[in-house]
């Protein structure tokens, strides 16, 4: 597994490789979700290169940039175990040499669902992807649909620029209780982590409400409001059934294909989740 810590390596090693090339970008702390799509890339491309970029431009100046887990020794054995063909660690310095010019994409999902809570992520998020295709210049990318609306953003960002690269969506890998694995659940204390699955319990009272032919949206989304409401611990920061393109909300009955998505704070780990859901489904 090669180590690739600047810029100029990582383009040279790119060059030495000419057939498919799939591509995982990661922040690192990396857990089963994460290899998940390692998995998949190795399955469909002939090489494989991650990256661990903690990338600052996505947090903003009252969230855990300080506090995010690194676990980097253990990351790259984790890899390597999954060999990997490349892991790419960047320094900030390098990445954000002429911030300035720095290109963004500007989508109206952005300001939607996370980018309500969160103004500046997608432009972050977005900034540092940008880079990281131009520099490693893949021909897949594998992202999870753990993080749906970051998922949605970068396919539209793929598209407009021309970019070439084929998105794969990965399944979202969870504990047994339903959990979806994050890096941010290791901020969890035991108790907290007993508390963690109701947000999944919660997404599947909507889930069992659309199964037995429930259309209304309110109705839905009040079963989930109801179950994280039993929970002192756990506070709604939004709860969505939107259109799976526009994310707009559902207004009057589903009758489309949607994305039921959360925030929940847990104390003070936020912790993101969602599912699809088709009628013809
Ligand atoms: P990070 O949170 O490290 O996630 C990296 C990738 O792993 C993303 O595509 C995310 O959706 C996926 N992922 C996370 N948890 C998952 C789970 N439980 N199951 C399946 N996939 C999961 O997302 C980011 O980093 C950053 O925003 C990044 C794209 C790297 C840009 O900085």
């Amino acid at each position: 597994m090669r180590l690739l810590k600047s810029i100029d390596d990582c383009i040279r090693w790119r060059n030495s490789h000419k057939k498919t090339l799939g591509f995982v970008p990661t922040m690192g702390a990396l857990h089963e979700g994460h290899l998940s799509l390692v998995r998949i890339s190795k399955k469909k491309c002939n090489t494989t290169i991650v990256s661990i970029f903690l990338n600052p431009t996505q947090f903003s100046e009252n969230e855990d940039l300080d506090s995010y887990p690194n676990t980097i020794n253990q990351d790259l054995i984790k890899l390597q175990d999954e060999n990997v063909d490349a892991v790419f660690m960047p320094s900030a310095n390098e990445m954000y040499q002429n911030n300035q010019q720095d290109y963004w994409f500007d989508s109206p999902l952005s300001l939607k669902l996370e980018g309500r809570s969160r103004p500046l992520f997608f432009k972050g998020v977005t900034m540092i992807v940008h880079k990281l295709f131009k520099i490693i210049q893949p021909t897949h990318t594998v992202f999870g649909k753990k993080d749906a609306q970051q998922l949605l953003i970068i396919k539209q960002m793929i598209k407009k620029n021309n970019y070439g690269i084929k998105m794969i969506a990965g399944p979202t890998v969870r504990s047994k209780d339903g959990l979806a694995l994050s890096s941010r659940n290791t901020y969890l204390n035991i108790k907290e982590t007993k508390i963690a699955h109701n947000v999944y319990l919660g997404l599947l009272k909507i889930k069992q409400g659309l199964g037995s032919g429930e259309k209304n949206p309110e109705i839905l989304k009040n079963t989930f409001i109801e179950h994280i409401g039993l929970f002192d611990e756990l506070s709604i920061d939004y709860i969505s059934i939107a259109c799976d393109k526009s994310l707009d909300e559902i207004v009057g009955l589903i009758n489309q294909s949607v994305l039921i998505s959360t925030a929940v704070f847990l104390n003070k780990v936020r912790l993101v989740d969602n599912f699809s859901y088709s009628p013809s489904m």
